[in-house]
């Protein structure tokens, strides 16, 4: 169902007490939180158990950066979506850039961790975006339509209304460089027109798009506005209390 987001991806920031610190504080923010949007975190997963049980009752969502593919085995330094669940964890990333980047994760890994969070009842925040060559070469649309059908169209109509998707251009993330909220809009229309296209319209606008690169509390607003994007997945700015709310305002 199609609602307004604001999801901090923590990356591999912040030690115990920090993580702990920043948890209390969203907590008490979450307790006043007058903006229609909902909330979630997705912190170093060491911390994972331990913010379910800082915000237990509170409306925060919290997610996993990333998830195994496989059920359970010889997965070293994996955790696995029945984890999740165990602990009642909202869902995961899936298919980051920094996993791509750094991990060799593809939009065919992400087809099948998606399914597998969703055949468990968990929220799957599928990412996919250009990077900065394929842009300057005038193929972000192709790109971002071969990602977003590999990784999301065996599923049904039923599932895919699941999915939040997350739109990240690469050349966005952590660089300061923005993509401008006509850029962002452009694409989110664009994902949201194939779905479209192959599902109906109908299903496509309960579909959250996320936009993320470089959301900060002074772009926030104006990216929000945009009428297919339904919020941010936010990386350096969630790291601050301050900084967060105020792009969790921006709606
Ligand atoms: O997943 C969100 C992240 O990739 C964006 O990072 O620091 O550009 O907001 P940042």
């Amino acid at each position: 169902m199609r609602k307004n987001i604001v999801a901090g991806n923590w990356k591999m920031n912040l030690d115990l007490t920090e993580a702990q610190q920043l948890m209390t504080q969203l907590l008490s923010y979450s307790n006043n939180n007058k903006s229609n949007c909902e909330i979630y975190i997705a912190p170093p997963s060491i911390y994972t158990m331990m913010a379910k049980d800082l915000l237990d009752g509170s409306s925060i969502g919290v997610f996993s950066q990333d998830v195994s593919e496989f059920e359970s085995g010889a997965y070293t330094g994996e955790i696995s979506g029945k984890m999740l669940q165990s602990i009642s964890a909202n869902g995961s990333l899936v298919a980051h850039s920094e996993r791509r980047q750094y991990h060799g994760e593809t939009d065919s890994h992400a087809n099948r961790k998606v399914k597998m969070l969703l055949d468990l009842g968990l929220t799957p925040i599928y990412c996919n975006g250009e990077t900065l060559e394929q842009r300057k070469a005038g193929q972000h649309f192709e790109v971002v339509k071969n990602q977003t059908e590999v990784a999301l169209f065996t599923l049904s109509a039923e599932e895919i209304k699941k999915v939040v998707i997350a739109y990240e251009p690469v050349w966005a993330i952590g660089t300061g460089e923005t993509a401008s909220p006509e850029q962002a809009q452009e694409i989110h229309a664009h994902i949201r027109s194939l779905i479209a296209a192959k599902y109906g319209q109908d299903v496509a606008d309960e579909i959250s798009i996320l936009y993320g690169g470089s959301v900060k509390p002074d772009n926030a607003k104006e990216i929000f506005s945009k009428p297919d994007i339904d919020g941010g997945l936010i990386g350096g700015a969630a790291l601050k209390i301050g900084d967060f709310s105020k792009i969790i305002e921006g709606f």
